[in-house]
């Protein structure tokens, strides 16, 4: 299975991408985890995507294609694999048809999670992750005993610097700008399969493997 995740920031694609690569036994891809793993080792790379990242923009694609065509290189994507945050817009899209088309790995779907605006504000708000795993967790939702350790690891509880209110306004207008034509450019090809995210986590999980069987 070769798989994208669509949906604005906060819609829970990391949150599923978890689940769905276990389940199709493929690799999550997360250009935003990549950069994350990349500001933490403070690589040049790293140091490059901080301030687009810090004010809610996209990285520049001729840093992201890169990154991403080089990830689809390695032997573990031989078998599929799960993209979390890529693309991101048109072009991205038409570099990607581009890469598979010369492999001869055709995407087999994109999967859109749609969720309300005010629970995209919730869940992003509230978001916690762990430093240390990157397990992703909810103060409200799917909290940690210990506000400040993870459950999972023992590893040092933080909240994205990306996750503060001024910051999600300008996430979700680039969504909109930039990220929302993909949905088309996929539907055309007849890639598209659209689920709500609305609902519990394992509901969403189960919604998205029905449609994708359905869609195969
Ligand atoms: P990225 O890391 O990709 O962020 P994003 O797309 O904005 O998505 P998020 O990670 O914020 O949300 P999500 O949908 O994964 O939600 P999650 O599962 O965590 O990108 C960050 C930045 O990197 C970009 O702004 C850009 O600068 C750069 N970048 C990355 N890729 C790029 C690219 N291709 N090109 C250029 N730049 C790029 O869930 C959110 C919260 O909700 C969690 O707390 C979770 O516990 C909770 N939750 C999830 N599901 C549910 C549910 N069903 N019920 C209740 N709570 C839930």
């Amino acid at each position: 299975m070769r798989l994208i995740l669509v949906g604005p920031p906060g819609a829970g694609k990391g949150t599923q991408a978890q689940f769905l690569a276990e389940h199709f036994a493929i690799p999550h891809i997360s250009t935003g985890d990549i950069f994350r793993a990349n500001l933490k080792s403070g690589t040049p790379l790293g140091v490059e995507a901080k301030g687009y990242m810090d004010r809610g923009e996209l990285v520049p694609d001729s840093v992201t294609n890169a990154m991403v065509a080089d990830r689809l290189t390695q032997a573990d994507t031989k078998n599929g694999f799960l993209l979390d945050g890529f693309p991101r817009n048109v072009v991205q899209s038409e570099v990607l048809a581009e890469i598979v088309e010369k492999a001869g790995t055709p995407i087999d779907a994109a999967l859109e999670l749609t969720v309300d605006e005010n629970e995209i504000i919730r869940r992003l708000s509230g978001r916690r992750v762990c430093r240390n795993c990157g397990r992703i967790w909810h103060i409200d939702s799917d909290p940690t005993q210990d506000a400040a350790v993870c459950d999972g690891c023992g590893g040092e509880i933080y909240q994205r610097e990306d996750d503060k209110e001024e910051v999600i306004a300008r996430r979700l207008e680039v969504y909109r700008e930039q990220t929302e034509p993909i949905i088309n450019f996929y539907r055309t090809r007849s890639l598209l399969v659209s689920i709500s995210a609305m609902g519990a986590v394992e509901e969403v999980t189960s919604r998205a493997i029905s449609a994708l069987l359905a869609h195969r």
